[in-house]
């Protein structure tokens, strides 16, 4: 837990969102997955979830969405009404890795299935969908197949497909970690405008360091065996952010000292992010 000060937030004016007290995971096989988390989401901020491959990101972002419960410790959402069962109500929408589309079915129809699952009719929330479609810059693709887009348009329909039900918060699981790199970039100042026009809550995780630090606020290095926080880095750099900021002398220290503490978190032993 070395230096990670867990209510530090990126502005000391926004509530807190999400705390997350002494979270430890044990998965039924045996794995322990994650051991003493404790970090606060501030209402607004863009956070990133950086660590080397079964540091237990996946796990922790599973456990906020509510997907499972933590082993021990506990997950609040202090802003959140609860219902009858003492769950939080929660906004959330989830990106995967894999944009895990329906392949026989339209963008449309795709992007329609989380309102569809509520039970919404399709006439009723078509502009809903449209207005989903259109965020994501696909704004006459709506008839278009999976097949017939790119890795990076059928991303875009997956987070399409994460915002149409308008949520505040949104989770996403190395999104764009398939993708190549100009592909990436463009993803990457697309989330950006959105998280900052929408007033999102943004948890991304990435094993990135130089995305990291282009997209985040404070960024949460983790160690792995297991699961735990090594350091949380407040990326002090003004939004909006676009190609000067990944040419300044401030974007390289910044990856400098998260690619150190990456290190740090892989038992130092020279790999390079
Ligand atoms: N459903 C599961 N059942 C058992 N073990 C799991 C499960 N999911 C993840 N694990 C294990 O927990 C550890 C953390 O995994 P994960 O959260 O996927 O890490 P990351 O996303 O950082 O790569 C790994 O050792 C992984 O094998
Ligand atoms: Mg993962």
């Amino acid at each position: 837990m070395d230096g990670v000060d867990p209510n530090q937030v990126v502005n000391a004016d926004a509530p807190a969102l999400i705390r997350i007290s002494g979270v430890g995971k044990r998965y039924s096989g045996g794995t322990h997955a994650l051991q003493g988390i404790d970090l606060t989401v501030a209402q607004g901020e863009f956070l990133s979830l950086l660590g080397p491959s079964g540091c237990g990101k996946s796990t922790l972002l599973r456990l906020i969405a509510g997907l499972g419960e933590p082993s021990e410790g506990t997950i609040d959402w202090p802003r959140a009404s609860y219902d009858a069962g003492g769950k939080p109500e929660r906004s959330i929408g989830f990106v995967f890795q894999e944009p895990t589309l329906m392949p026989w079915a339209t963008v449309f129809e795709n992007v329609y299935l989380p309102l569809r699952l509520d039970g919404a009719r399709r006439q009723t929330v078509a502009a809903q969908v449209e207005d989903a479609i259109e965020g994501v810059g696909l704004a006459g693709f709506a008839k278009a197949y999976p097949r017939q887009l790119s890795g990076g348009m059928r991303m875009r329909v997956s987070i399409a497909r994460a915002l149409v039900k308008r949520p505040k918060v949104l989770l996403m699981d190395e999104p764009f970690a398939a993708l190549d790199e100009i592909t990436r970039m463009r993803l990457n100042d697309d989330l950006l405008r959105l998280w900052a026009g929408r007033g999102w809550t943004v948890l991304f995780v990435t094993h990135s360091v130089y995305e990291s630090v282009y997209l985040s606020s404070r960024i949460a290095v983790m160690g792995a065996r297991p699961g735990h926080m090594r350091e949380l880095i407040t990326v002090d750099a003004p939004y909006p952010r676009d190609e000067p900021f990944r040419l300044s002398a401030s974007y390289n220290e910044y990856c400098r000292i998260t690619s150190a503490s990456l290190r740090g978190a892989m038992g130092g032993v020279g790999h390079q992010p």
